[in-house]
């Protein structure tokens, strides 16, 4: 039985040192020790045994039992350090490893434009309004005083949602939502988009920007007028420019100009950019027409008012040298990178 037992644990030693894996040594364990294992067979048949012999025999067969699973134990721990050292190995990363870099994205070049102008005006006591995309006839070109067979109410030069409900054609329509909720005075300045019904080509787009200014008070003049949008386009081309007021026609305003500054390439002396003019038409401006202001339920001979609206795509294709109108509609990251 002894020679038996020591056979056993050689079996056992050798199985061990052969057992590469956890399960492995499970394996060993119940072929040797486990209930219908081969030690656990010997020291059933331990019966047998005189009782001289027994004590001996179960001193023996306990110690292989405790060395099997002694080195059962320890080949365990070996074997889950090497693992763990292997999937270190396999883990370990290289911080010095330049990492990848992620493109920053930055704000669409008209957005950027449309921030730095209601700045300017933020900077001049103005606030900004909102207004819908989607107006009624009444706000985009009744209250507006544009009558009925004014061309900028045809089909095709707008888009009818129903007979009277529209995509707006100008920010002015904002000018009317103001008047209407809140009481003088106003100073606000409101961006957005605007519609017109025109085929897509360099210089023409369906959709584009605007940013209608209005100021309603007592006592509002022509020369608050030109002393604001002089600050405004001094700030935003510079100290040098040269501001110039043509006389024009806009039905809500009384009297209307459009407005020039002299041209921030050539500084006048003519050339590409101003078509040898030297100037460059910005805007459109003028007295609120007292129609506008009355239907609006303001008195005009209590108060008196200004407003503008002017047209982003061409502020921005002109600062930029920007030469097709659908590069700002196009998303084409090789352009919007530049800005
Ligand atoms: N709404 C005009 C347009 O789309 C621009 C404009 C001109 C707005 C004169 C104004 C203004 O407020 O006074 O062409």
């Amino acid at each position: 039985m002894q020679e038996q037992l020591e056979r056993i644990k050689a079996a056992a030693v050798q199985a061990l040192k052969e057992s590469e894996a956890l399960q492995a040594l499970e394996d060993v364990r119940i072929k040797y020790l486990g209930k219908k294992g081969e030690l656990t067979a010997v020291l059933r048949g331990m019966g047998a045994l005189s009782a001289e012999e027994r004590p001996k025999i179960g001193q023996l067969a306990n110690n292989v039992r405790a060395s099997i699973e002694d080195l059962i134990e320890a080949k365990k721990k070996a074997l889950m350090e090497k693992e763990q050292a292997a999937r270190l190995a396999g883990e370990r990363l290289d911080v010095t490893v330049p990492g990848t870099r992620r493109a920053l994205a930055s704000r669409h070049p008209l957005k950027q434009l449309e921030r730095e102008v209601c700045d300017i005006f933020i900077g001049m006591g103005f606030s900004i309004a909102e207004g819908p995309d989607i107006e009624s006839e009444y706000y985009n070109f009744e209250a507006l005083n544009l009558p009925p067979d004014h061309p900028a109410r045809d089909t095709q030069d707008t888009f009818y949602i129903t007979e009277n409900v529209l995509l707006r054609t100008q920010t002015s329509s904002v000018q009317i939502h103001v008047m209407e909720n809140q009481k003088p005075p106003f100073k606000m300045v409101s961006p957005g988009r605007v519609y017109r019904s025109d085929a897509l080509d360099a210089t023409h787009s369906p959709v584009f920007h605007q940013m209608e200014g209005l100021v309603v008070d007592k006592g509002i003049t022509m020369g608050d007028l030109k002393g604001t949008l002089e600050a405004f386009l001094k700030k935003l081309y510079g100290e040098d420019v040269r501001v110039r007021f043509r006389p024009h026609h806009f039905p809500f305003t009384e009297p209307s100009a459009e407005v020039d500054i002299s041209c921030f390439v050539c500084g006048g002396e003519g050339c590409r950019i101003c078509k040898g003019e030297g100037w460059i038409e910005i805007l459109g401006a003028g007295m609120v027409h007292p129609k506008v202001l009355r239907g609006c339920g303001i008195d005009p001979e209590i108060y008196s008012g200004f407003a503008f609206g002017v047209g982003l795509e061409r502020i921005a294709m002109r600062r930029y040298g920007i030469d097709d109108i659908r590069l700002f509609l196009e998303n084409d990251v090789r352009f919007l990178k530049q800005f």
